[in-house]
């Protein structure tokens, strides 16, 4: 399974992911410096703030208020933003896209 990466810069990349892994941690091990993930995965920063492809929304499991809470801290929020380590990739979302969100 992949999951397809668009950097800061537009830059799109395909990486193997692997199920029962976040999408934080997949984006992170690839070496994407634009995800800073601060708090390490512990829904307390919304730095791996991520925007998803639409066509994939009603396969993500779905939003909790804390990661809600947090998202509208971001003044870049959309419909398409989730919080990448409260994501956890599975066969499922096999050729996910994901653009990286500037911070703010
Ligand atoms: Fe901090 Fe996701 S890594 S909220």
């Amino acid at each position: 399974p992949t999951l397809k990466v668009t950097n800061l810069a537009g830059e799109e990349r395909l990486v193997e992911a692997e199920s029962g892994r976040t999408v934080m941690e997949i984006i992170r091990d690839n070496g994407f410096a634009d995800l800073q993930a601060l708090c390490g995965g512990c829904c307390s920063c919304a730095t791996c703030h991520v925007y998803v492809d639409e066509a994939f929304a009603d396969r993500l499991q779905p939003i909790s208020d804390d990661e809600s809470d947090l998202l509208d801290s971001s003044a870049n929020r959309t419909a398409q933003s989730r919080l990448s380590c409260q994501l956890v990739f599975s066969q499922a979302l096999d050729g996910l896209r994901v653009r990286i969100a500037e911070a703010g």
